[in-house]
């Protein structure tokens, strides 16, 4: 499972905002950045709290409802932090004609009866020729079958799930 740092109980409101300039001014001069910030801030922080829409949209001299409706806009976008693994089960059309309904099914079941991993669907990680297709916290695993899928997810239990984001406006934002 992938460790982020950021992670931790002890997240204060300060490390999302000094997150949040940092990625911002990782992107100075590109323009249209807000999609490749937004990607980066929760690649980095597991979620986008809402510090992190009002650092992002007073850093870009946007408004917060231009910046939350982008977040809420694509789904790839998590508004609120989930525990343990995030596991992205691929269902577009190369991974659906090679099973992957049934390994979503699977993992959702194995999210709900064991824990450990919170499963979303995504429409291609760029694997077609090796489908089906998931990733696990980013890491790419193809050609999977449910027996592989069900090593995986087992392994994700024996780690411990990574701490939920504690921000000052709590985790229900
Ligand atoms: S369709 Fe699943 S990786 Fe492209």
């Amino acid at each position: 499972m992938t460790v982020r740092p950021e992670l931790s109980p002890d997240t204060t409101q300060a490390t999302i905002r000094a997150t949040v300039l940092a990625v911002v001014a990782e992107h100075a001069g590109q323009e249209g950045p807000l999609l490749p910030i937004l990607h980066a801030v929760q690649q980095r922080l597991g979620w986008l709290p809402p510090e992190a829409v009002v650092t992002l949209a007073q850093a870009l001299h946007l408004s917060r409802a231009e910046v939350h409706g982008v977040v809420s806009y694509y789904p790839h976008f998590r508004l609120q932090p989930v525990l343990g693994a995030v596991v992205q089960v691929c269902r577009a059309e190369s991974c659906l004609s090679r099973g992957s309904e049934a390994l979503h099914a699977q993992a959702q079941a194995h999210a709900h009866d064991v824990g450990g991993c919170h499963v979303e669907s995504v429409y291609c990680l760029g694997l077609c020729a090796l489908s089906p297709a998931i990733a696990i916290d980013g890491q790419p695993h193809a050609r999977l079958s449910s027996q592989r899928l069900a090593a995986l997810l087992d392994r994700l239990v024996e780690t411990p799930p990574s701490a939920p984001l504690a921000s000052s406006q709590g985790a229900s934002a």
